[in-house]
């Protein structure tokens, strides 16, 4: 008998990829992949879209004369798919299959599977509009409707219409989605096909509360006991909610009361998950508990497409996420804690029936839940869109204002955008035509929002270079600042050394200072309750940072003590974020004199200064600026004479 040769023999991993429910119809797949230009793919999350069609391809000898594309919305997922397919090809991570996330390019010259964030794809892109080096893009979980993933459709529209024109190799285009709502896909590619995968959900029982909850986290919290006193211990419960702090929080609450149960109750893991964690702490919502342990996972909306966990027999909603909201009339972006829509709601019961029939408890009422929106509003349609603006000049394309927008932003948005890219010099309007400055060419070239790109850019003049490189450095990974709740008076105590009174930016400037300093020693960041990864990754940003400035024949260099430069150049960037202090104590937001508060974690929080810029508002039971910064309001006038003139109270008077 013939031996099979070694490295054919079937692995676990080789099994497991021919029970998905796409492995049935790869057949028909393939043949329909292979004939048409563009495809709408949809399958329940789990089936093995993402896993699997990039090799099916790649198999079948599709796209072979160049690379195969995959955007994901999520750096961690492109990160961890990338090495799922890896593992299933027996392929060393960056040889066939690879990755490219911002700041990030584990790829090769072989790499002909190529996963990356739908934002780095967009970054290419300037490079090389009509996108030569990919045979194929997979643009997947395009039901999330992220901004980039939005603007892609019309780039790799007009690619994939420009290579037919100039007779070049034809780009094939796959949409994949999780979600059935597809036609606007089909209709913006020319009415391609749908193609569907037999789904394997298993039926799920919905409960509703009787009455509206005021408090969803002490409702989530007296559900997950409820199960784990009544349901048997294999039973995975999973819990959506909105952002790291209340998940750290309440996964702390339920460790503690878990630790007095009553006998008979078993014990309980409790995982956190959400998008800025380490990726070693990810991980572990992949392993099973300990036998007769119960695992609850406390995850933000991250597990309701993007990773698939297995065992999970519960699902609880607070019908809550966070996301982002836009103001037109200001520009100013909100991060806000606010309802899902019906979609994400079905999506997130749907994470229940994977295996077996499941259930799923919402934190709300029948009549809440026939409320709630139909779909999620397309982030392009709430958010400030001076970045994608900018991008699309970049790109060449013609006419920016009439862009062929899957969704079309709102019209005061695209109008905003511009207002904003104007007053920070990146754009000209000449007779309704608008063109990039030349300020504003050198901003496109940075993976970065245009203000920080201009702070940067501004930086040569106030010699702060160095400084300037390394806080935005800072502020473009997750956070470098570790917080274990339960240790608060040890973290306040080892953060008070670097505690700056001119705001949060030359805090964690000092931070990132002595970490150097100490060249990233690991037990300094212990003591001193930092994030070395991540530091880690603030050196690998800033460096790539450095090379974009050096190809810009920008003088580099460091101011030293001197933070007033360092503070005066960031004004100068981040000037449409300012905020003005009121004689009643409060703040008022000068772009569009909303009130707003110093959120409870900054350093300036008693501080009270006049002037500040910050970073991001966040809503919650109010509206927070976040990370600020001390400002003159001189600065501001200099910044921005002619807009501030008119905003400022002390100029007014
Ligand atoms: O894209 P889709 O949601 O359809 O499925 P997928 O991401 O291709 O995942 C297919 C299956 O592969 C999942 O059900 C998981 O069991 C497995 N998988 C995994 O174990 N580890 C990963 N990092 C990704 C997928
Ligand atoms: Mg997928």
């Amino acid at each position: 008998m013939l031996l099979p040769k070694k490295g054919n023999i079937p692995t676990p991993l080789d099994v497991q990829r021919k029970r998905l429910p796409i492995y049935q119809a790869k057949p028909q797949l393939l043949n329909q992949l292979r004939q048409l230009p563009s495809a709408i793919l949809i399958g329940e999350t789990g089936s093995g879209k993402t896993t699997q069609i990039p090799q099916y391809l790649y198999e079948a000898g599709i796209g072979r004369q160049g690379v195969i594309a995959i955007t994901q919305p999520r750096r961690v997922a492109a990160i961890s798919l990338a090495g799922r397919v890896a593992e299933e090809t027996r392929t060393s991570l960056g040889k066939l299959v690879g990755y490219t996330v911002r700041f990030e390019d584990v790829t090769s010259s072989e790499t002909k599977l190529k996963f990356m964030t739908d934002g780095m794809l967009l970054r290419e892109a300037i490079g090389d509009p009509l996108m030569l080096r990919y045979t194929v893009v997979v643009l997947d979980e395009a039901h999330e409707r992220t901004m980039h993933t939005d603007v892609l459709f019309g780039v790799v529209k007009t690619a994939q219409r420009r290579r037919r024109e100039l007779n070049k190799v034809p780009l094939k285009v796959i949409v994949m989605s999780a979600t059935m709502d597809v036609d606007l896909f089909s209709d913006y590619f020319n009415k391609s096909p749908v193609l569907y995968l037999e789904g394997r959900q298993h039926p799920i029982q919905i409960y509703y509360t009787k009455q509206p909850q005021s408090d969803y986290l002490q409702a989530a919290l007296i559900t997950i006991f409820q199960i784990h006193q009544e349901a048997p211990p294999s039973h995975d419960i999973l819990v959506f909610m909105t952002g790291q702090e209340e998940i750290e929080a309440l996964a702390r609450t339920c460790r503690d009361i878990s630790k007095h149960l009553p006998d008979g109750c078993g014990p309980m893991l409790v995982i956190a998950l959400y998008a800025s964690l380490p990726p070693a702490q990810q991980l572990r919502v992949f392993q099973p508990a300990p036998k007769g342990c119960r695992k609850v996972i406390l995850s933000t909306n991250i597990a309701e497409t993007s990773v698939t966990i297995s065992g999970i027999k519960y699902v609880i909603d607070t019908g809550m996420v966070k996301s982002k909201r836009f103001n037109p009339d200001s520009g100013l972006e909100i991060l806000a804690v606010q309802r899902v829509s019906k979609a994400q709601a079905w999506q997130r019961a749907g994470r229940a029936g994977r295996e077996d029939s499941g259930l799923c408890y919402r934190l709300y009422t029948e009549d809440e839940f026939d409320k709630l929106i139909p779909m999620t509003v397309p982030e392009i349609q709430r958010c400030n869109l001076s970045g994608v603006i900018l991008h699309l000049m970049a790109l060449g394309i013609p006419d920016v204002l009439n862009f062929d927008f899957m969704s079309k932003p709102l019209p005061g948005a695209i109008h905003a955008a511009v207002v904003q890219l104007e007053l920070l010099g990146a754009l000209e309007k000449k007779e309704q035509q608008v063109t990039l400055t030349a300020l504003g060419k050198k901003m496109a070239s940075f993976p970065l929002e245009p203000r920080y790109a201009k702070a940067i850019l501004l930086s040569p003049d106030f010699s702060c270079s160095e400084e300037v490189l390394g806080i935005v450095s800072l502020l473009s990974v997750d956070t470098v600042l570790y917080n274990p709740p339960t240790r608060r008076d040890e973290v306040l105590a080892a953060r008070r050394k670097f505690t700056s009174s001119e705001g949060d930016h030359m805090t964690l400037l000092n931070i990132y200072r002595a970490f150097k300093k100490v060249s990233g020693n690991k037990e300094w960041c212990r003591e001193n309750f930092v994030n070395s990864r991540n530091m880690g990754l603030v050196k690998a940003v800033q460096a790539q940072l450095r090379e974009i400035c050096l190809k810009l024949n920008m003088k580099l260099e460091s101011c030293g003590s001197d933070t007033v430069s360092v503070r005066r150049c960031l004004a100068h960037g981040m000037f449409v974020n300012a905020a003005e202090l009121q004689p009643d104590g409060s703040y008022v937001a000068l772009d569009s004199h909303q009130s707003v508060a110093v959120h409870p974690s900054s350093v300036l929080f008693q501080a009270k200064p006049a002037y500040v810029v910050f970073n991001e508002l966040l809503h919650t039971s109010r509206c927070y600026m976040r990370d600020l910064c001390l400002v003159d309001a001189e600065w501001l006038v200099d910044a921005a004479p002619e807009y501030f003139s008119r905003k400022l109270r002390h100029a007014k008077s």
